[in-house]
């Protein structure tokens, strides 16, 4: 069981919590957190980009989602100058692929051990921190994106040989893994995963074996592209006709919805909605206090998943 049970349902800044608290390596965070690729967009306007992450922390936000190829250390910067220790914020970031600024997408896989161990390096320096709380092995094995090929083939047990000795070195808190099989994450649970961060939203639910699993294991789930993301293909939450029909009878956004739906389906779901707009962030933040009612979550679970196994480049 994920859900907090503590009574740790209050931020450092002692502000409610969005969404209730959830369990993420070991602590409690809210269940509304936030992405922080989107930030990317905001590379001429660094004060605006900083003010965004200061609502942020603000509005009850303390888990944050990064990584050191969100603008080639530009999105780490920016988590580096706008969070403060008394946020006790905990920030997760990936490794498994690295910045790539002449390629198709900003970002190429960098799935070798010896990458991994540069990549973890790389986010210390960029974030100015000794240890980073969560790192998530971003694999390429299912989900949208990139498939490994030739030296990017790396067996899943040497890549965890490396992250395990990470986590002993103190360099990072704890392990999650990102676009995962249910079969590389069934490998993986003695090496103690604190969460599964693959792409699924109310209309890409292709995972709900994994999810499952990870009720059942107590991990969190932190799926990417809660909303559809903003790459063109991926299919949006907000484009659904059923998700449309309840957002205009409940008086709330199609975003809404879809982030309220999320956190109704599953205790362990933690979310990490992205945007560099301050609207919407308040926006997603004010989906963590709706409950649907049960004819409109049954109308919702109607939906028909479509798969998210799509090039974004
Ligand atoms: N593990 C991985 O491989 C992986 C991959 C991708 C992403 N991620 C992480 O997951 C996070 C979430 O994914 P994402 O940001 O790609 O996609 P997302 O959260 O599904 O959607 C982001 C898109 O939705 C828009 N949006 C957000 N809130 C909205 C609202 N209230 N109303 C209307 N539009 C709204 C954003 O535009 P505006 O900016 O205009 O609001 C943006 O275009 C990322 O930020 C990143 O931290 C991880």
């Amino acid at each position: 069981m994920v859900s907090d049970t503590t009574g740790n349902d209050t931020t450092a800044g002692g502000g409610p919590r969005p969404g209730g608290g959830g369990t993420l390596a070991g602590r409690t965070v809210s269940r509304i957190g936030y992405g922080a690729m989107q930030l990317e967009r905001l590379h001429g306007d660094r004060k605006a980009a900083v003010a965004l992450l200061r609502r942020a922390v603000q509005v009850g936000v303390d888990h944050v989602d990064t990584a050191q190829f969100y603008g080639n250390g530009f999105v780490n910067g920016l988590i580096r100058d706008a969070l403060r220790p008394e946020d006790d914020v905990l920030v997760v970031s990936k490794v498994g692929a690295d910045p790539d600024s002449d390629g198709p997408l900003p970002l190429r896989l960098a799935q070798r051990p010896e990458e991994l161990r540069a990549s973890v390096e790389d986010n210390l320096r960029s974030l100015g921190v000794e240890r980073i709380g969560v790192v998530n092995l971003r694999r390429a094995d299912s989900g949208p994106g990139m498939r490994a090929e030739g030296d990017q083939m790396v067996d899943l047990d040497d890549q965890l040989a490396t992250m395990t000795a990470l986590r002993e070195e103190g360099k990072i808190g704890a392990i999650g893994l990102s676009s995962v099989t249910l079969e590389g994450l069934r490998r993986a649970l003695p090496a103690g995963i604190v969460c599964v961060q693959n792409a699924y939203s109310l209309v890409t639910r292709d995972d709900e074996d994994l999810l499952r699993l990870c009720v059942t294991e107590g991990i969190a789930w932190v799926p990417f592209f809660p909303l559809g993301g903003a790459f063109p293909g991926v299919p949006k939450v907000t484009d659904e006709p059923a998700v449309v029909a309840a957002a205009g009878t409940l008086g709330l956004t199609p975003s809404q919805i879809g982030l309220a739906w999320l956190l109704q389906h599953a205790p362990n779901v933690l979310l990490i909605p992205g945007t560099a707009n301050r609207e919407h962030l308040t926006a997603n933040v004010a989906a963590g206090s709706v409950t649907l009612d049960a004819p409109t979550l049954a109308a919702l679970d109607e939906v028909r998943s479509a798969s998210t196994d799509v090039s974004l480049g």
